[in-house]
């Protein structure tokens, strides 16, 4: 029998169509073995996989015609099996089906924190995508083993930035601004990676003086970054480094975008000179979906609604909602809520139909009327976590992230300013 993601059944129940692709109700190993599979359903942005991107081969056939309600009784036996030699971290926008075995539910930035404190742990199993399993290599111990379940399960996003445009670009603005110091012993730019990147862009920042942020710490990082630099060259999402920058009073003017297919990005000499922040040319395709139509319909349809955005979405829908912050931080603004309360959520369903089961005492949904789960986070079915579990029993270490240490060394240090600066200070 084919597992279907519960947001889907709730979905196709309730009222059919209201998907934004119906391979939605697919195993995800019917995606994987296509030739070119792509990102997957949802995947609505036309986005193009990198030709190197991590492949997933076919899944045991044990494990694709099992039930529900067997996968869920493999996943228990195994994970009671291994106890604490094997830690289970998932992020917020897992499916309820993965997210009820993990041992940390949290934030990529918790989430990588959470990959430092499990000591006895041999392997983490981490139920996200590739970036999060390459932050958790760097910073867990050499004898720890990441294993990412599915290994198509990436991040459109963080591929939209690979290190051979950064580095041409990099080049290019060095050739721009020279690499002298100005009185006040600010280099001319630091390079600031969104956590959403491989970890050889994390590597790029940690060898050129420049730092990683996530959704949670992204003004706390700039600050720093101000402090070392007159630019900051930001990548690889556009939208969080345009809100975050904008919300610092940053004027738009001095943030133009840099896009790799263009001679100097697209911009000119001036523009690049007067810079403050120079945005890379990505996005991601959950949250580009959420738009201010959405938010003005919730508002007449809920007065007084509470519209809260991740600052992935676009700079209108930002500007159009009460407040912007990261995942955790619409977990936190709504465990906090003392009133009964109705919030319009712009992020990933899979999180906000949690959160709406958690807090009944709230009306709680998400702004996009059209489901559309991040494509990669679903490609981690429960299916292919009691195939890496069954196998860590065996002694077998499937799916193994791997950062080589001449890429995981730079990238550490990256990451470890961003550890060091305040984190989690802001939203
Ligand atoms: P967080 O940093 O809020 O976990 O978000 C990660 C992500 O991929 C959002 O699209
Ligand atoms: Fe990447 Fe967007 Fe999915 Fe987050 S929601 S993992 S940014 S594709």
């Amino acid at each position: 029998m084919t597992s279907v993601d519960t947001t889907i059944q709730l979905i196709s129940a309730g009222a059919p169509g209201t998907t934004c692709s119906p391979d939605l109700a697919k195993g995800p190993w019917e995606i994987d073995l296509e030739p070119n599979p792509g990102y997957g359903p949802g995947s609505s942005m036309g986005d193009i996989i990198p030709a190197g991107a991590p492949r997933q081969g076919q899944l045991p056939a044990e494990y694709r015609d099992a039930s529900d309600i067997e996968l869920e009784a493999r996943i228990v036996a195994a994970k009671a099996t291994l106890g604490d030699r094997a830690v289970i971290l998932g992020h917020f926008y897992q499916r309820d089906e993965v997210v009820a075995h993990a041992d940390f539910v949290g934030d990529s930035f918790q989430l990588a924190n959470a990959a430092q404190t499990v000591p006895n742990a041999e392997a983490i199993v981490f139920c996200g995508v590739h970036f999060m399993a390459e932050t958790a290599d760097i910073l867990a111990r050499s004898d720890q083993a990441v294993i990412l379940p599915n290994l198509a399960a990436g991040c459109s996003m963080a591929d939209m930035a690979d290190i051979d445009s950064v580095t041409e670009c990099w080049e290019a603005l060095e050739d721009l601004y020279g690499t002298e110091p100005d009185e006040t012993d600010r280099v001319p730019v630091i390079p600031v990676t969104y956590m959403n990147s491989s970890a050889a862009l994390k590597a790029f920042c940690g060898e050129h003086g420049g730092i990683v942020c996530t959704s949670s710490n992204a003004a706390t990082v700039l600050e720093w970054a101000f402090e070392r630099g007159q630019r900051v060259l930001f990548f690889p999402d556009q939208h969080l480094g345009r809100n975050t920058a904008k919300a610092m009073g940053v004027p738009l003017e001095q943030m133009p975008m840099w896009n790799p297919r263009k001679e100097l990005g697209g911009s000119d000499a001036q523009q690049l000179h007067d810079a403050r922040v120079i945005l890379w040319h990505g996005f991601c395709s959950v949250h580009k979906r959420f738009n201010v139509d959405q938010i003005d319909k919730a508002r007449v349809e809920f007065p007084g609604v509470r519209v809260i955005v991740h600052p992935e979405c676009p700079m209108a829908v930002v500007d159009a909602a009460d407040e912007a912050g990261s995942t955790d931080y619409i977990r936190k603004a709504i465990a906090a809520a003392t009133e009964p309360t109705v919030f319009a959520i712009g992020t990933e369903v899979n999180m906000v139909n949690r959160l709406a089961a958690e807090y009944p005492q709230h009306t709680i949904f998400c702004l996009d009327p059209v489901v559309c789960p991040c494509s990669t986070m679903y490609r981690i079915h429960p299916g292919y976590l009691a195939w890496v579990l069954e196998g860590l029993v065996r002694g077998e270490v499937i799916n193994r992230i791997e950062v080589p240490a001449d890429v995981a060394e730079p990238a550490r240090v990256a990451l470890e300013r961003m550890l060091a600066v305040r984190p989690g200070a802001s939203r």
